[in-house]
């Protein structure tokens, strides 16, 4: 069985225990399991022996350390200034309406996880997207219609 004790020795171990390990541990859970269950964070308080608290408030500020099980693929979209501006509440009720989902939920399917992200670099060619790591740019409601089709025949 998987023991998560285990996993954060050997993170920390690799890691160190300073408090600037914290990120990379995190980093190491989600790379293994995907997302951070509350046992996980306990843990990884314990060995830097800061409070789960901190733990917690740093895994959910940085949203790509996500701390609940999430689809197949989990679409990220830009809610800051300038894609903002150019559309993103478009793309998203697009989203919403594709997917029957809301902001922060997953398909009863587990292939998709709608979310919102603070900018990820690609303003020049807002409003854009991440679906898992790759982005996608320029949207048009037509678009994102485009998109997720051909991730739901993958
Ligand atoms: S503001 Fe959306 S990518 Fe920068």
């Amino acid at each position: 069985m998987y023991q998560v004790g285990n996993l954060v020795k050997e993170l920390t171990e690799k890691h160190g225990r300073a408090r600037d390990s914290l990120m990379p541990v995190l980093q190491g859970i989600v790379a293994k399991h995907s997302y951070l269950t509350d046992e996980a964070m306990v843990e990884v308080a314990k060995e830097l022996d800061i409070s789960a608290a901190e733990v917690y408030g740093t895994a959910s500020f940085y949203t790509f350390l996500d701390t609940k099980e999430r689809g197949k693929y989990v679409i990220r979209v830009c809610k800051t200034i300038t894609c903002a501006m150019k559309g993103k509440s478009e793309i998203l009720e697009v989203l919403e309406d594709m997917l029957k989902i809301k902001v922060g939920e997953t398909t009863s399917d587990k292939l998709f996880t709608l979310m919102e992200t603070n900018c990820i670099g690609w303003c020049h060619k807002a409003p854009a997207m991440l679906i898992n790591e790759m982005p996608f740019t320029e949207l048009t409601p037509e678009r994102v219609v485009e998109i997720i089709k051909s991730y739901m025949k993958k």
